[in-house]
């Protein structure tokens, strides 16, 4: 894996917009391909941002190779969620459909059938079984990928109308050993008429399968490890497109603390998460990662305080949670800056330089090589806050379990990649491994209670970073470094603010 290309800094053309340049109309399609939306998806042969086909295919392959022969691995996608009557949510796909296909519709089913262990393409069978075209529906929300674009952009080897599910995949089992499925609707094997609309859970599209697959007599084995294994080693391809998500969002978050002493200064917690929105899509990411923390002082006490509906106050910090997302992957990054352009005051700063050394030393153990799990590098955490701490009276004679239970109430980290928390199925106390993508986010939270000196109190501070774990230390890549997390660093960009040329620009086409 050659982890060690680094982006351009100017990662971006701006394209002149001429009807003479749109793409035909001809394809349609219901999601970005490099036919129809060149701006998202630039180069030829990738299916999504920065993954290309033949990675998709060969994802496929390398779980079919754990499966033994004469097996289905049947992946249910997911359906729309909605909110009140016909207000539906944005749609998020089943991130196992997505990470095996690429393919972003609803109500979608993938098998991936293996039939022999010659170890040739024709061992394994590709089907998919998806909404077929429909001139009404289409009509009113925009074209649909259907049965074609599934076999023709997907590269399914077999398609099938979704609506038939049931009877397919009961042909199928009929001549398959071994099913490896996760029932992940719950839906149980009573026939619909029986049923009340909100037993279903979300799957009623998929009403039947569960009768033909659960009721089939068969061992039904778990999947979501099986795929999780191979999620949680990211591939060079998938490293470029986080560092990407990671590169942009830093940069927002960047230019959000070069606010702080111009005009331009957010008044309200919920202004600036909305900025941050704005520019991790304005900066090139799809959409916003997840609902961020955007804290004004101690509301940062809370660890996922997401209400972000107070002010902010200019002697307080701000601190931040958040991140954008591309391609499906997320960037996650933590950070705090005094919001006045004094800089830190005495207390913040002890504080703020106890996290930054826990956050720095923690990065360095992301080396396969020293045998770390995250398990380990959590409890080397806890130590490390503790031992920083003795130097600040009134923190000097803790112990660990002061440390966990009353200032550092979380974990170290987690994987990160397709999900937020990504591959919660693999364990945190497996050594970690070159190509695991993980938060390194230690945080110090001083409660409102006399035990603690009362400057101290309401001071809530996490730094967190998107580390790549290396082969050895120098193949460590911190994908989040763009985000200024020095002291001087951050006193000089909220004091002057950025200036860099074409900071402010919009970035339309990746370079991925
Ligand atoms: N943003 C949630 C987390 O850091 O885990
Ligand atoms: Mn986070
Ligand atoms: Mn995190």
């Amino acid at each position: 894996m050659h982890f060690h290309r680094i982006l351009r800094t100017n990662f971006y053309q701006i394209r002149c917009l001429s009807l003479k340049t749109r793409p035909p109309r001809s394809i349609k399609l219901g999601q970005p391909t490099y036919e129809t939306r060149s701006h998202i998806i630039p180069k030829p042969g990738n299916l999504t941002p920065g993954v290309s086909a033949l990675e998709y295919y060969q994802r496929r392959l390398k779980l079919a190779s754990k499966l033994p022969v004469n097996s289905l691995a049947i992946v249910l996608g997911n359906t729309t969620k909605f909110s009140s009557g016909s207000v539906f949510y944005e749609f998020q796909q089943d991130n196992n459909l997505y990470y095996l296909s690429g393919w972003l519709e609803p109500d979608s089913i993938l098998v991936i059938e293996k039939k022999s262990d010659i170890g040739n393409e024709d061992d394994v069978v590709f089907h998919m079984l998806v909404p077929p075209k429909n001139e009404h529906r289409e009509l009113w929300e925009g074209s649909k990928s259907g049965l074609e674009g599934a076999y023709d952009f997907f590269n399914a080897d077999l398609v099938e109308d979704v609506s038939k599910a049931a009877t397919y995949i009961k042909n199928l089992m009929k001549t398959n050993k071994t099913v490896y499925y996760d029932n992940k609707y719950n839906i149980d094997l009573k026939p619909a008429s029986t049923k009340s609309f909100f037993n279903f859970g979300g799957g009623e599209k998929f009403y039947g399968l569960n009768e033909v697959i659960l009721g089939s007599g068969k061992v039904i084995n778990p999947l979501n490890k099986l795929i999780a294994e191979l999620r949680s080693v990211k591939s060079s391809a998938e490293i470029e497109v986080m560092h990407a998500a990671c590169q942009i969002s830093s940069r927002a978050i960047n230019k959000a603390m070069g606010q702080v002493s111009t005009k331009n200064l957010f008044q309200t917690e919920k202004t600036l998460a909305k900025y941050l929105d704005y520019q991790f899509v304005k900066g090139g990411c799809d959409k916003q990662a997840y609902i961020p923390v955007v804290a004004s002082g101690s509301n940062a006490l809370s660890i996922h305080y997401t209400r972000n509906d107070d002010l902010l106050y200019h002697d307080e910090l701000v601190f931040i949670d958040a991140g954008g997302k591309l391609g499906g992957y997320c960037a996650d990054i933590s950070r705090a800056w005094p919001n006045y352009k004094r800089g830190f005051s005495e207390p913040q700063r002890d504080l703020y330089e106890v996290v930054l050394a826990t956050n720095k030393k923690c990065i360095e153990l992301c080396d396969e090589s020293l045998n770390y799990s995250l398990h380990d590098i959590h409890e080397f955490s806890v130590n490390s806050l503790r031992k920083e701490l003795q130097n600040i009276p009134g923190f000097d004679n803790l112990n660990n379990q002061d440390i966990s239970r009353q200032l550092y109430p979380h974990y170290i980290g987690h994987h990160l990649g397709l999900d937020l928390h990504d591959v919660p199925q693999i364990s945190r106390f497996n050594k970690l491994k070159e190509g695991n993508v993980i938060t390194i986010e230690p945080g110090l939270y001083i409660p409102f209670d006399d035990r603690w000196p009362k400057h101290f109190q309401g001071i809530g501070i996490r730094i967190e970073d998107d580390i790549v774990v290396g082969k050895s230390n120098d193949e460590i890549i911190n994908l989040s470094s763009g985000c200024v997390k020095e002291i001087s660093d951050i006193e000089s960009l909220i004091q002057g603010g950025i200036s860099t040329p074409g900071v402010d620009d919009e970035l339309v086409v990746l370079d991925i």
